[in-house]
């Protein structure tokens, strides 16, 4: 029985996450309520892989809209992406990402339980490591959070940690990405975001493409080699990659795991502006403006726990994933229609 319940599964992680399973013979179950994607990314997943997928357009917080895909599905594990990620939004509607995030993720455990499905591996972020570690992150390090997106991941790994203790036959994989960019090498699926991006590769693939004039550059005066913020950008189909081995994991193991998914490597506001400049072809403009609030220096993971837990290993360079975002973004210059 290989059956995965992906929520979440139209959006920019979920999608990739499909493809991947897809390839590697799982059947998939996507739910999503199209909040922040649309249903023509279905479509490109069935594309891509030649393969069908049942598509439910649902909300995570309805119980029953939960019960009634499990009831019509044989689910082995779930995959679950599904909820807000703006942590600016957050900070001004905390109620709704609350609500959304966490009583969502309630109920689909609730519908778990009921039809006895003990496998998930959940979407946490590095920024469960707040602004008190210092880079590189070990999965052991205290978490904290700065936001309610943030507190929202905090919460959740201790919700599924509480299960696992709870009932021994649970699984429970908490994969805390870094921060992924990157596109399907199709050029079909891709990150699409609302309105005007708030991170720094979408906002940087829209000055390329010539709806944004500028980038500004949240400081040059961190304590780094250029003086701009340091990340550990990963490549999106390597993250998915790392789903498919951590539904592998889940399935052989019980209890709870949190698991760092980054390269290892950091790499600068300038330096990633650069390696786009490359890939489109021409110098992406940019001005130094002042720090943004919230952000740290710098941030990059320790990786060795997924490849001693998953035997994974993350494989692209920034030069990659620039090429595949640009070729994303030239072929979809509207985003997924
Ligand atoms: P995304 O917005 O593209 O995908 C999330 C999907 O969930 C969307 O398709 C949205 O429509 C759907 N969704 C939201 N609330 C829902 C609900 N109540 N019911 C059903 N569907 C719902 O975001 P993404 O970048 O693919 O992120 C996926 C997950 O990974 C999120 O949980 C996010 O917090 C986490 N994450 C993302 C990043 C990042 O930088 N992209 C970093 C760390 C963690
Ligand atoms: N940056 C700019 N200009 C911009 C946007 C970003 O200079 O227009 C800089 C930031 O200051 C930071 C770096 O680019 O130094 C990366 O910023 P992002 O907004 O792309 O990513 P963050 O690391 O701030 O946060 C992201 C997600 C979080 C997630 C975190 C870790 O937004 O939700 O990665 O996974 F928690």
């Amino acid at each position: 029985m290989n059956k995965i319940l992906v929520t979440g599964g139209a959006g920019f992680i979920g999608s990739h996450t499909c493809v991947e399973l897809l390839n590697s013979g799982y059947d998939v179950v996507i739910m999503d309520n199209l909040c922040n994607s649309k249903e023509a990314a279905i479509g490109r997943i069935e594309k891509i892989t030649g393969k069908k997928v049942k598509f439910y357009k649902a909300d995570i917080c309805d119980f029953d809209s939960c019960c009634k895909i499990f009831e019509e599905n044989e689910i082995d594990s779930v995959i679950h992406f599904a909820g807000l990620k703006a942590v600016g939004e957050s900070v001004r509607i905390p109620v709704e990402y609350y609500s959304n995030n966490i009583t969502g993720t309630l109920e689909l455990i609730k519908a778990m339980k009921k039809y006895g499905c003990k496998k998930i591996v959940f979407s946490s972020s590095a920024t469960v490591y707040g602004m008190n570690n210092k880079a590189p992150y070990t999965e052991d390090m205290p978490t904290s959070a700065t936001n309610p997106y943030g507190y929202t991941k905090v919460m959740i790994e201790q919700i599924l940690r509480d299960i696992c203790v709870s009932d021994d036959s649970f699984s429970a994989v908490a994969l805390r990405y870094f921060n992924p960019i990157g596109a399907h090498s199709s050029g079909l699926i891709g990150e699409d975001p609302n309105g005007i991006p708030n991170n720094l590769v979408p906002y940087i693939a829209q000055v390329a493409i010539g709806k944004l004039e500028c980038l500004s550059v949240y400081g040059d005066d961190y304590d780094t080699p250029d003086g701009t913020g340091v990340r550990d950008y990963i490549h999106v189909c390597d993250l998915a990659r790392g789903h498919v081995d951590a539904v592998k994991y889940a399935s052989e193991h019980t209890g709870f795991e949190a698991v760092n998914l980054g390269t290892g490597k950091g790499s600068s506001v300038l330096e990633v502006a650069d390696a786009y400049g490359k890939a489109c072809g021409k110098p992406i403009a940019r001005k130094i403006a002042p720090r943004r609030a919230g952000d740290i220096a710098t941030s990059f993971a320790d990786a060795s726990k997924a490849a001693r837990l998953f035997n994974w290993q993350a494989k692209a360079d920034i030069n990659q994933m620039c090429a595949d975002s640009w070729n994303f973004t030239k072929n979809n210059p509207d985003g997924i229609k």
